[in-house]
């Protein structure tokens, strides 16, 4: 099975090719299962947290005695390598037959030095840069005993209410896809190092779909939307060589994702290749009850029919599916093909040679790989890349540092809330600098910041009582709001640090609500009528509704969660140090009603035009805002501008190249991210208006010009049918180019 992945990477790894090695592993673990059990074939297939597992005899006994007995082949959230090395030592020196554990976590965007939110890094546009920040990552995890990461999560979302739109990578499918490309080479490597760590594609599959933003909830929708909307990021990450795949908690079809045979074999298997192995989410064989598919054995079975390899939490295979295989309703065939995968999946990590890699540094050694000065480096150049600027009114940004500022915001002083959702392991809080320290030392000497919090972050109720934001604060809102205008009074322009909670998304955080909470709207009305500039820095795990701040507030820039180096970052762009280069991948709507709302959508018979300011009856609009996003999908600015000339389009077969060139026409070095989009005029199935086909990021000086050319090949003509099947049709296509979705030069051109 592993040899598709093997060949994929396409390496030569621990000195041996990738045939050779796949020999010898089969042969290793075709001698290992010869000695196996039924039961200890099983317990390979039981995954278990193990988040209260301690040494020094406070391991949890119900833990290590399945460990002991050799019924568990995998544990997840656990943090520290001494713990894991207890539970490690267990496995390998108290069984009989000694096989390691593979030890996964959620290490989603990085594991000491936090990188921003995957939804923030997708708005560089920078593949390359983000596979550097998973290299990062893995090195950094496996470094603390981490062997598997539940990561790269590349779910299409394009529902801003549904809370982990914040960790995948927005709302287009060929973006999407060449970022889950970078993020499993980032992680995994060849296999060939001690830092390389195994990835796990999720949630397959449409978890993203989830209906009205609920998350957990019903999916349904056709194939044809399936395979060309959904599914090319999953396979893209397929491809790749990605060595496992977590099924979704939704259903696909009426069944659920992780008992769906279609789903699993039929597509992922059968058709994409996949080798690895298939993990079941957080108890979602215990959950297939709630759906109304039967009791728990019985779920078992449906899921291990389909294919599912290793169950997570439910503790259903480890159970039920002994009595399963006694009752002729599983093969002992299916429990060898689940158990070789997951074996496989741990010689690859390198476990049989040395079961103790990821957990046996000292503490001196592990200093050099965990949170280092260079890692940090990489990270705040990385962060300044994702903030995307919507408006610059007057070029008010970048700021002076000699200046007065007034820092005032829920966001401005807090470390905790720099990070975004997942991150299990994290550094102390006192680590690195909240956004008010990393400003006053940009300034040192110079300029001044006065700091106010100013508000509650939100009007607490079902939020607070969820937990939300415990970091910030809870301030007595008069006098915070007095200060902050005090302050506000004295300075020469206000930064406003503001928007959501860095955990007020990802799981189980859906909102039904886009506006800055109306605590933080009450302030940021007061401080306009002061008449000073006004910058505001929102904060944001998912697209936000501004459409007061977009014809009131000066400056905006969206600065979503940016992780432990988003303070010095945020000073670099703020001061001008660099120029924002930030893309949007989801639209930011007008009003959260038109959710969801995203620019690759199909025409309707009655089609308005995005702005059209009338209200046409019998048409396909709103009665109270236009149909348009506030700023559309790949809109970004810069503290530069930038000429595009005559699009040029040529055609060769079906090969189409489009060029344009482009000039800096500002008064400094600026990158743009130049976008080229088609649309198939007449075919079969109706085909969205825009679809994104290429595009690059492009850096310029002052006064330079440099022609781009994207190349479009047969196959981003092409689409998939029901089935799954590429083809073409040929006929026009309208070629479209430009710095963002709207603002587009358009050719049309007929392609046989
Ligand atoms: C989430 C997954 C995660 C898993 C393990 C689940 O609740 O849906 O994304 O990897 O927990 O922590």
């Amino acid at each position: 099975m592993w040899r598709r992945i093997v060949l994929t990477i396409a390496v030569v790894a621990v000195g041996l090719s990738s045939e050779a090695r796949d020999k010898k592993m089969d042969a290793f673990i075709g001698k290992l299962m010869s000695k196996m059990t039924l039961s200890e074939k099983i317990g390979q297939l039981n995954l278990q947290p193990g988040g209260d597992v301690s040494t020094g005899g406070a391991m949890d006994t119900e833990l290590s005695g399945l460990i002991a007995r050799g019924e568990l082949g995998a544990v997840l959230n656990t943090v520290g390598r001494d713990k894991i090395r207890a539970m490690q030592q267990i496995a390998v020196e108290k069984t009989r037959l000694g096989i390691p554990l593979l030890v996964g976590l959620d290490v989603i965007h990085g594991y000491q030095t936090i990188f921003p939110i995957p939804l923030a890094q997708s708005c560089s546009w920078n593949p390359a840069a983000i596979e550097q920040g998973a290299r990062i990552a893995a090195e950094e995890a496996t470094s603390d005993g981490i062997d598997w990461t539940y990561s790269p999560m590349v779910d299409i979302a394009l529902d801003a209410r549904w809370g982990r739109i914040a960790e995948g990578n927005g709302e287009d499918p060929y973006l999407g896809g060449l970022i889950a490309q970078a993020l499993v080479r980032g992680y995994q490597g060849d296999f060939s190092s001690v830092h390389n760590l195994m990835a796990c594609l999720k949630h397959y599959a449409l978890y993203g779909a989830v209906e009205a933003g609920r998350d957990y909830n019903t999916v349904d929708m056709s194939h044809l939307r399936m395979f060309n909307q959904y599914f090319p990021p999953y396979k893209a990450a397929v491809e790749a060589g990605v060595g496992s795949v977590m099924t979704s908690f939704n259903l696909v079809d009426g069944q659920h994702a992780t008992a769906n045979r279609w789903l699993l074999d039929d597509v992922l298997r059968r058709s994409w290749g996949f080798g690895g192995f298939i993990v079941t989410d957080y108890s979602s064989i215990a959950e297939m009850t709630s759906h109304g598919f039967g009791d728990l054995k019985h779920n078992t079975e449906l899921a291990m029919k389909a294919g599912t390899d290793m169950d997570m939490c439910a503790r259903g295979y480890v159970q039920h599916l002994e009595a399963l295989v006694k009752e002729g309703k599983i093969s002992k065939k299916m429990v060898d093909d689940a158990c070789r995968r997951v074996l496989e999946a741990k010689y690859m990590v390198g476990l049989f040679d040395d079961p103790y890699r990821h957990c046996n540094m000292s503490d001196a050694e592990q200093a050099q790989h965990l949170f280092t000065a260079a890692h940090r480096q990489v990270a705040r150049d990385f962060t300044a890349e994702t903030f995307v600027l919507l408006k610059n009114e007057g070029q008010l940004l970048p700021l002076r540092k000699d200046a007065t500022i007034a820092l005032i915001g829920p966001n401005g002083d807090t470390t905790d809330g720099l990070l975004g959702t997942w991150c299990v392991s994290r550094p102390k809080s006192d680590a690195y600098p909240t956004l008010r320290q990393a400003m006053e030392h940009a300034v040192e000497g110079r300029g001044k910041v006065l700091f106010a919090q100013g508000c509650n972050i939100a009007p607490y109720g079902r939020m607070r009582q969820a937990g939300a934001s415990w970091y910030i604060p809870e301030v007595d809102s008069e006098k915070a709001h007095r200060e902050a205008m005090e302050a506000a009074a004295k300075a020469d322009v206000i930064v406003c640090a503001m928007g959501e909670g860095a955990d007020y998304s990802g799981e189980s955080h859906s909102r039904v609500t886009l506006d800055l909470p109306e605590t933080q709207m009450t302030l940021l009305r007061d401080l306009a009528t002061l008449g000073k500039p006004i910058v505001l820095l929102n904060f944001a795990g998912r697209p936000t509704v501004m459409s007061w701040e977009k014809a009131h507030i000066p400056a905006i820039m969206n600065v979503w969660f940016g992780g432990t180096e988003m303070g010095p970052a945020l000073c670099d762009v703020l001061f001008g140090d660099k120029s924002p280069s930030g893309h949007l991948t989801v639209s930011l709507p007008q009003h959260v009603g038109q959710e969801p709302l995203y620019y690759n959508h199909l025409n309707t018979g009655r089609p308005t035009a995005d702005y059209d300011p009338k209200f046409r009856n019998y048409s396909s609009n709103y009665f109270e805002v236009t149909n348009g996003p506030a700023w559309p999908f790949g809109f970004g600015l810069s503290y530069t501008t930038f000429r595009y000339g005559d699009l040029q389009v040529e055609q060769q077969g079906r090969t189409v190249k489009a060029t344009v060139s482009l000039t800096n026409t500002g008064e400094r070095e600026g990158t743009e991210v130049v976008q080229c989009y088609i649309r198939d005029i007449a075919c079969r199935y109706s085909r969205p208006v825009k679809e994104l086909k290429g595009f690059e990021r492009v850096t310029l000086r002052k006064g330079e010009t440099k022609q781009v050319t994207i190349t479009l090949d047969e196959a981003s003509l092409s689409y998939y049918d029901m089935q799954g099947r590429l083809f073409f049709e040929p006929g026009e296509f309208d070629i479209m180019v430009g710095g963002n979705s709207q603002d587009v030069q358009t050719k049309r051109i007929s392609v046989e």
